[in-house]
């Protein structure tokens, strides 16, 4: 009796161990995905439904924002003490004189050996204050315009098929290669501005990166050890230190800011929205699984993918859900649903399966509730709505034909959406 038992305990335990070694292919057929259950972000940990926007601010909002830090993402320190800036350079005929170009480095710390990280901003020429869209760059401020004025990447990253090129060379061949992400002309025509960095100022984006990041250098200064934040933390950090200097630029409306990102940057700027409530709209952009995209959805990629190729990403305790999404005390809808009642675009791409697009879909829908205590709309479809066919009220939608990317339909959307919601902010 005892061997048997033994035995049948061996047999689960090796099995477990070779689940665990051999992770399963990815499902992209949708007749495959198992059922599941979502957590209610109405329903208290005591099992009390939350019915007032009062009790899910007092209550529920924090308890899931701290659930999302211990879990997922761990915690984003505040604004440190001696953060200051410093315009490094400025030009009010910018863009064939339709912007003023700004350049400005923001020191976290007194003194100017503190860290810091470079942002760009180009703002429209009017007599007003400006709304301005901010997001994380992946490749450089210098890519995101040809304009030779942008202050190279310290960052930068030359390709492989640069390796005959110097450095020098390389960021010259890469100025503006970015460009289709962050459509200038339409977007200042329009009346909004930009203001960007390139995330690897925060933190290089490799399982090593928090050794020379802002996780290291300024630990100190912020109270925090390393292992107590993770990669999109420490570049959700940098997105409010941007606020922080909009709300001093005379020409900026910065209680308009418009949280924008794309992929990793998109679930970087939904964990950037949630924890901070001066930016007034967020968009996550083919975020994905970790971001818009629901986790106990098994179509595409997964916890175990996003922790196995991007270890630095999240937090260690989330790897012990790599197999167990619906062990986890929530999905990604809880992270939409800390947006409420701002404003909220969750965008799609057909062939980008890998993030989920169905996914984030019914992520977005399923944050809806959360809105209705406001009395506002979310998603108003039942269904997924064709591609190139944006949807939704306070939450906004689109799956767009193409690839993964973030390109002049998607921002057609965003800035469409911006007006929309222009009047209430
Ligand atoms: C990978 C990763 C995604 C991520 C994407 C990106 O594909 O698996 O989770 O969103 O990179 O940031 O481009």
């Amino acid at each position: 009796m005892k061997s048997f038992f033994f035995s049948v305990f061996a047999i689960t335990i090796s099995s477990l161990a070779s689940r665990a070694q051999t992770p399963p292919a990815t499902n992209y057929d949708e007749t495959q995905v198992p059922s599941y259950i979502l957590p209610d972000p109405l329903i208290s940990t005591i099992g009390k439904p939350i019915t007032t926007g009062k009790e899910w601010e007092a209550h529920q909002r924090p308890h899931i924002l701290i659930l999302f830090t211990d879990y997922v993402y761990g915690k984003v320190p505040g604004k440190p003490a001696g953060l200051h800036f410093k315009v490094t350079e400025s030009d009010a005929n910018a863009l064939n004189g339709k912007a003023t170009r700004k350049q400005v480095t923001i020191y976290f710390a007194e003194g100017d050996d503190a860290p810091f990280m470079d942002v760009l901003l180009y703002l429209p020429k009017t007599n007003h204050p400006v709304t301005v869209f901010t997001g994380l760059n992946f490749n450089g401020n210098h890519t995101i315009a040809s304009d030779r004025a942008i202050k190279p990447a310290r960052f930068f990253k030359k390709k492989a098929d640069q390796t005959s090129l110097t450095d020098a060379e390389a960021i010259e061949a890469s100025r503006g290669s970015s460009a289709s992400r962050w459509p200038l002309e339409e977007i200042i025509g329009k009346g909004y501005g930009i203001a960007t960095a390139h995330y690897y100022d925060l933190e290089p984006d490799h399982k090593d990166g928090w050794k020379t990041g802002i996780r290291t250098t300024m630990k100190d200064r912020l109270h925090i050890s390393p292992e107590e934040w993770s990669a999109i933390g420490a570049w959700a950090w940098g997105l409010s230190r941007i606020e922080d200097y909009l709300e001093t630029d005379p020409a900026v409306d910065a209680k308009k800011t418009i949280l924008i990102g794309h992929s990793r940057l998109g679930k970087t700027s939904l964990w950037a929205g949630a924890n901070d409530p001066r930016f007034a709209i967020v968009i996550s952009n083919d975020s994905g699984e970790g971001g818009a995209a629901l986790s106990r959805r098994i179509f595409g990629e997964t916890i175990r993918n996003l922790n196995t190729s991007f270890p630095h990403w999240f937090i260690a305790r989330y790897k012990h859900y790599n197999d167990h999404p619906e062990m986890l005390p929530v999905d990604q809808h809880m992270l939409l649903s800390l947006i409420a009642p701002r404003p909220l675009y969750v965008a799609s791409a057909e062939d980008d399966k890998w993030a989920d697009p169905k996914g984030e879909f019914l992520s977005a829908k399923a944050a809806g509730p959360v809105y209705r205590l406001y009395k506002l709309k979310g998603l108003t479809v039942k269904e997924m709505p064709p591609v190139n066919t944006p949807v939704g009220a306070t939450i906004g939608y689109h799956i767009r034909t193409g690839k993964h990317d973030i390109n002049l339909y998607d921002w057609q959307q965003y800035l469409l959406f911006a007006e929309r919601h222009k009047s209430g902010k």
